[in-house]
């Protein structure tokens, strides 16, 4: 499979859902590098599924613009494909048939398919139950079934909304894992939205801090830690206190719209943190 990244540059992006809603976000400017994994994070309701639906071609902006190098996107493509927490597998097909299923709208011949399809399901370790009932696997399996039918596309950039916060701690954490070294040896851009302070400091190059209302990105962080990237490692865990500090500061400067803050870390909304 040949997947290569893209320059991702966001400039003036406003956003509101109405003319009677307020301002969703206000002129969020971006760029992104190829190749390059951003991960959002931010209190409840600042914006940052606005941003990706935007960015996914999935919704309009207000005003403004995002390219991925000269491309303006406008609408969804196989080239930039969203993940969602829950996977949206067809219950009646196998595990290869949804996979597939973009191939075979795009009129691909049936042993070309399969090449390429066994390719991604090698690439999420699922290569020995392509023949298997989706509804037999687990949800982690599952999630991985949705990765390899957004890789067999070979996208450009992925987005992921919250991928794995539905999954548990051992299944997210070996996702994480997976889908930061596959997008590393194919070089492909990601951009995640998240909770999960953890899961910023385990999968992203650079971690952008999303608060207010309107939303706005306050701060960044470049999470410059070698590979493979492990929870208990000391220079992770210093990351982690860096990018919880910067968060606080964000929602202490700019408090959402609810008035809650986000360094209360009791609050079902706030910042997620595993010990
Ligand atoms: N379809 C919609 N119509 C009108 N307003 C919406 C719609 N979807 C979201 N909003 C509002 O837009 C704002 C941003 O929502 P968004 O879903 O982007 O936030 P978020 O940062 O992803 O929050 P969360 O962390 O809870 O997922 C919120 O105030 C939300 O209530
Ligand atoms: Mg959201």
């Amino acid at each position: 499979m040949s997947i290569r990244g893209v320059r991702i540059k966001i400039e003036d992006l406003s956003h509101r859902y109405t003319s009677k809603s307020p301002i969703t976000f206000d002129k969020v400017n971006l760029e992104a590098k190829h190749g390059e994994i951003i991960v959002i994070i931010g209190r409840s309701g600042c914006g940052k599924s606005t941003l990706l639906h935007i960015l996914a071609g999935l919704l309009k902006p207000t005003d403004g613009s995002v390219r991925l190098d000269d491309t303006l996107v406008t609408s969804p493509s196989p080239q930039w494909v969203m993940m969602f927490q829950a996977p949206h597998l067809f219950p009646w097909m196998k595990v290869s048939q949804n996979v597939g299923i973009g191939l075979h709208f795009a009129g691909w011949d049936e042993s070309r398919m399969r090449e390429r399809v066994d390719d991604a399901l090698s690439l999420v370790d699922l290569q020995d139950y392509a023949d298997n009932n989706v509804q037999d696997l687990s949800g982690g399996q599952q999630q991985r079934v949705a990765l390899a039918r957004s890789l067999v596309m070979e996208p450009e950039l992925l987005l992921l909304d919250e991928p794995f916060s539905a999954l548990d701690a051992f299944t997210r954490a070996s996702l994480q894992h997976d889908v930061r070294s596959i997008a590393k040896r194919l070089g492909f851009n990601v951009v995640i939205v998240t909770h999960d302070i953890d899961e910023a400091v385990l999968m992203a190059d650079r971690a952008l801090i999303m608060a207010g209302s309107p939303g706005k990105i306050y701060d960044e962080l470049e999470v410059n830690l070698p590979d493979p990237r492990e929870r208990h490692d000391p220079n992770v865990q210093a990351m982690r206190t860096r990018l919880m500090e910067a968060f606080k500061q964000a929602a202490n400067e700019y408090p959402s719209a609810s008035g809650k803050d986000a360094g209360d870390e009791s609050s079902p909304h706030s910042v997620t943190q595993h010990a």
